[in-house]
């Protein structure tokens, strides 16, 4: 495969999940209602590129996550994974790209058995995907531990989780993640729950097996200083919707839509060059279920003009790949 082919293409991908009813909305035969958390996304991945989904809490970053893995059943649109139209494949057919497509989530706790040796929980999946024998695994997961930096090796395998630190349980996640040699992987807010002095650290490993296996990786986060360093481009969504994408540093240095100029202002160590009136946006995010007419963003947006609040702005591109979903500029 070529360095540059798509390894992942979203095109309009849709979740809306339905609220439950209470009795009153049944008898009064009231509409059902339901949360678009994720309301036509579309985005490419390169081979050994790194996307960074960056937005607010309810964004439907992890929706996105998850359903460009097939975690989740879309309600619409299409998602290819090497060409491969992977949308419909039924789940029990999913086995082969399960393991080439992995994810790595906040709470490395909750994504352990509290009760295996970690050792054993890199070596398992080995043997299940038939990667393996047992005793080769054993082998694999010694060398993941040394290479995600727990050693003795020997000595970190038969440990529990519990007998880790967090940023540790989090290396043996990435070593398990790892020793599958994915060719694309989902890491959720990966480092939002590891202590402060351990974060760079983290993201470095990440680094280290994106550039030894050529890994293509979502990687989810809250924080625009966080996605900037392990990025090649953001995506900065918006209540389900993709409002602004492209090159890391071009959307750093001159973002175009107020949303992300408000993310990256409320990051001090950014300084902005090219404009420096500061933008906050003022509220919370509006409910999901009732997504605001027009632009989305408008009852926030300090620029709000007319045309706003009737029609939802398209993504246009307005510099070399560096998409915004903004009236100002159509
Ligand atoms: N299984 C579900 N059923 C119903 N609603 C859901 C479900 N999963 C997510 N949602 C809703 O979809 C929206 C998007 O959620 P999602 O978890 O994708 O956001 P997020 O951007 O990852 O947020 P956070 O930064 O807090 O993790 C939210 O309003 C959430 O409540
Ligand atoms: S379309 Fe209008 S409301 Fe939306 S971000 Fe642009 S200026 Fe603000
Ligand atoms: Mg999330």
């Amino acid at each position: 495969m070529g360095e540059n082919l798509p390894v992942i293409e979203v095109y309009d991908l849709k979740k809306y999940y339905p609220v439950t009813r209470s009795f009153a909305d049944f008898i009064f035969r009231r509409k059902r209602e339901y949360v678009k958390a994720v309301d036509g996304v579309s985005f490419t991945i390169r081979r050994g590129e790194t996307l960074a989904l960056i937005g607010e809490s309810g964004c439907g970053k992890t929706t996105t996550g998850r359903l460009v893995i097939r975690l989740e059943e879309p309600t619409s649109g299409k998602i290819l994974f090497e060409g491969k139209d992977i949308t419909k494949i039924p789940l029990k057919k999913l086995r082969p790209f399960r393991k080439k497509m992995q994810m790595i989530y906040q709470d490395p706790m909750a994504s352990l058995n509290p009760r295996m040796p970690v050792g054993e929980q890199i070596a398992h999946p080995l043997v299940v995907h038939g990667l393996a024998t047992r005793k080769e695994a054993r082998e694999i997961a010694l060398e993941m531990l040394e290479k995600v930096g727990l050693t003795p090796s020997n000595e970190f395998y038969a440990r529990l989780p519990h007998q880790l630190s967090g940023g540790q349980r989090q290396r043996v996640v990435i070593a398990r993640a790892m020793a599958l040699k994915p060719v694309f992987v989902v890491a959720d807010e990966p480092v939002s729950m590891i202590d402060v002095s351990m974060r760079a650290s983290i993201l470095d490993l990440l680094q280290q097996f994106k550039r030894e296996y050529n890994l293509t990786m979502l990687f989810i986060t809250h924080d625009i200083g966080v996605g900037r360093i392990i990025s090649d481009r953001i995506a900065v969504m918006y209540l389900g919707k993709i409002v602004e994408i492209g090159p890391t540093e071009q959307v750093i240095n001159n973002p175009l839509h107020p949303y992300t100029q408000a993310l990256i202002d409320a990051v001090p160590s950014i300084v902005r060059r090219k404009r420096m009136k500061k933008i906050r946006i003022l509220g919370e995010l509006p409910d999901p279920r009732n997504p605001p007419q027009g632009c989305r963003f408008h009852p926030r947006c300090p620029y709000v003009k007319d045309i706003c609040r009737n029609k939802e702005p398209e993504l246009i591109e307005v510099e070399k790949n560096h998409w915004v979903a903004c009236h100002i500029y159509s």
